[in-house]
């Protein structure tokens, strides 16, 4: 008598690549990839973050627990799923939202960093930057993410890169301190300037999408700034032409950072505009108000029409949001590119 048979999967990329390795049973079709030698774009493996989208394309299959914030009921309805949760009961295709670039053959780049600064940028948001040790090729591309690792712990967390990638070994985060979490607490207590650490990426599927001149508008919540960041400096870089706009919320103003960073982007690319919105605004705020999700569906009408590409990233009550604004506004779900906040 033999057991249940390993499945078929298929998976094509955004640029129509294609991925084919069979799925023992039992495993997830994100770890029979990486079992066939390709790491796909993943953070939390357990269904939380949302980070390995994709949509099913034919064949049955079941779904492990996960968390509706990561998979909205609505996406689950059109047969998308989480592959770390996805366990296929015979052949399987799937379309993968990302190019085949963003795929890992040789594994995740574990590579050792040194602490270069460490400065608070706003109340509890510190900026953190590293330099690579003994290596200068940091290429990466803008939206991706490193995963730290606490120094001396198992325990790492995941946060998205916020400058573009470069020569000179530079990597640079925005990280939010929240009480208890393991990153935070040694980021507040222990660390300095000179500590090593170990990063892991670049990863993730998050990133630029190249639809000729269309505009490009940008939402971010707090330090979801750091990939969109990344994104519109690298558009200066490269003086790409599409018109881009960028909405930043933060709670109260004392949460406001980035203006530098920002202002040195508007200065260096002609047609880019930015915001930044306080929710709480106290006394002596003087600056727009609200959400940038309301702020970005009030603004959508003077595109007359035409829909951007949207970019939103923060904490999944913003981004659903911003995605259900957009749909209201008229632009169509392939154009709203997501990515949620994972608890650090
Ligand atoms: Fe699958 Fe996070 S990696 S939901």
């Amino acid at each position: 008598m033999s057991g249940p048979e390993p499945s078929p999967v298929v998976l094509t990329t955004a640029d129509g690549g294609r991925l084919e390795f069979t799925c023992a049973p039992g495993s997830s079709v994100l770890e029979a990839a990486a079992e066939a030698g390709a790491t796909l774009p993943a953070s939390c493996r357990q269904g939380t973050c949302g980070s390995c989208h994709a949509s099913v394309t034919g064949g049955a299959y079941e779904l492990g627990p996960y968390s509706e914030q990561a998979l909205p009921a609505d996406e689950r309805g059109r047969g998308d799923v989480l592959l770390c949760r996805t366990f296929p009961c015979g052949p399987l295709t799937a379309a993968l939202p990302y190019e085949q670039s963003r795929i890992l053959y040789g594994g995740i780049p574990v590579r050792e960093a040194v602490i270069t600064a460490l400065e608070p940028v706003a109340q509890d948001t510190v900026r953190l930057e590293l330099r690579l040790d003994g290596e200068t090729d940091c290429q990466f591309d803008p939206g991706q993410f490193m995963e730290l690792q606490v120094p001396g712990e198992e325990t790492k967390r995941a946060y998205s890169l916020a400058d573009t990638g470069n020569w000179e070994g530079r990597l640079e985060f925005y990280v939010r301190l929240r009480e208890g979490g393991r990153f935070s607490s040694y980021l507040a207590r222990r660390a300095a300037p000179g500590d090593r650490l170990t990063v892991h990426g670049p990863q993730g599927a998050f990133g630029l999408h190249e639809t000729g001149l269309r505009p490009r508008w940008f939402v971010a919540g707090g330090t979801g700034l750091a990939p969109l960041l990344a994104m519109v400096r690298r558009m200066a870089e490269w003086q790409e032409p599409q018109p881009a706009r960028l909405f930043l919320g933060v709670n109260e103003p004392h949460d406001v950072f980035g203006v530098r960073e920002l202002a040195a982007v508007a200065a260096e690319l002609p047609g880019f505009q930015y915001e930044i919105c306080v929710w709480k605004p106290l006394p002596g705020w003087s600056g727009p108000t609200g959400t940038p999700a309301d702020r970005f569906a009030a603004a959508l009408p003077e595109l007359g029409g035409v829909a951007p590409d949207v970019y939103v990233c923060g904490p999944p009550p913003l981004v659903d949001a911003v995605l259900r604004a957009a749909l209201l506004g008229g632009v169509p779900p392939e154009q709203v590119h997501r990515e949620r906040f994972l608890a650090g």
